[in-house]
């Protein structure tokens, strides 16, 4: 059942990029497509083409076609284009495309490790999260983990701190309840949502606008720019920092690809992951107080402080029953612990 699923997914998108290509006036030898005698890469991402992800995406593709463009040409696809973040993974996995972006909480289904990033509260400063990721070489082996499935995490991209946003101002816990707040389609973002007191709605990222425009949800959970790139903003008008999650993107691709790559070739792909990370990070800081002001200044978004802890508290148990329930996450989950501790220790805690 599941595989005449992916089956089919997989013919529909040979269809889709066959189009494409042919437009485009390539020729197409399986899941791999050539334009004047160069391979083509294609990058998929569900972001617009404003956002740091596609801004990032953009210095990867100069990297590559610099270095090697007498071989290689970069396209990227954003918008969801090519499909919903699951979708997209999937085309990745099979090599029907070479590279994508998505959240963690895409890959939890993929590889048990990832859950530990849709733990409430995982990181307990921003510096902790930062200092976490950029830990390259313990971070290595957790992008490894997807290697039986078929692709591997090249690097992550900043996405900022979740917070929770609906139609009706939440300022309590007590606000969330009997509220439908939309999830990532992962079931540890549906527990978490339910230790709120709300009922979890998991949906891809681009059904969001029209199912809270349609009342068929309250609200969602995400960082700043959903409200503008995505314009949620227009729909939902109450923004609360309850700071319950930072989740990166990862930037994922497909194995076979990446181990057809010489070493030089491979060592020019990862400098252009790298660098694209260096720009993705700045031009996100710049745009999440961009979209702040814009949010709520021109589409009317009040923004509410809370008291973290009344929120912390609700879910908190939650780390405990993780880590019975999912063993894999532990070694991770105890590094970062030992993160946080460094940080709380330096600065503060938050
Ligand atoms: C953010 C994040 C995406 C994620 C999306 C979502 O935009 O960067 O990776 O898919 O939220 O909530 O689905």
């Amino acid at each position: 059942m599941r595989a005449m699923k992916a089956i089919k997914r997989f013919v529909s998108v040979g269809v889709c990029t066959a189009m494409i290509f042919g437009l485009a006036g390539c020729s197409s030898n399986g899941g791999t497509a050539f334009t004047g005698g160069k391979r083509i890469i294609r990058i998929s991402h569900a972001q617009s083409e404003t956002h740091p992800e596609h801004i990032g995406l953009l210095a990867f593709k100069e990297y590559i076609e610099e270095n090697l463009g007498d071989k290689y040409e970069v396209e990227i696809y954003p918008n969801e284009l090519l499909g919903a973040a699951q979708k997209a993974i999937e085309l990745t996995q099979t090599g029907a495309i070479d590279f994508v972006v998505a959240g963690t909480a895409n890959l939890e289904t993929f590889a048990d490790v990832y859950e530990v990033f849709s733990m409430p509260y995982l990181f307990t400063s921003e510096e902790a999260y930062h200092a976490t990721m950029e830990d390259t070489d313990y971070m290595e082996q957790i992008y490894a983990s997807t290697d039986d499935a078929g692709f591997r995490v090249l690097t992550w991209y900043n996405a900022g701190t979740r917070n929770v946003y609906a139609t009706t101002p939440i300022e309590t816990p007590d606000d969330l309840r009997g509220l439908k707040i939309r999830v990532q389609q992962s079931p540890a973002s549906v527990s978490m949502i339910e230790a709120f007191g709300a009922a979890a709605s998991p949906m891809s990222f681009g059904e969001v606008y029209t199912a809270i425009q349609q009342g068929v949800i309250d609200g969602a959970e995400n960082n700043e720019l959903a409200l503008t790139n995505n314009k949620h903003g227009e729909v939902a008008k109450y923004y609360t920092y309850i700071m319950h999650q930072m989740v990166p993107d990862m930037l994922i691709g497909n194995l076979k690809f990446l181990n057809s790559l010489s070493d030089e070739e491979f060592e020019v792909f990862q400098e252009a992951a790298r660098i694209s990370t260096e720009v993705e990070m700045e031009e996100w800081d710049a745009q999440v107080e961009e979209a702040k002001e814009i949010a709520q200044n021109d589409m009317g978004v009040e923004f509410i402080d809370v008291d973290i802890n009344t929120f912390k508290e609700k879910v908190e148990p939650l780390h405990e029953e993780m880590l019975e329930e999912n063993e894999d996450i532990g070694d991770l989950y105890d590094h970062i612990q030992e993160i946080n501790a460094q940080y709380a220790e330096e600065g503060g805690e938050q």
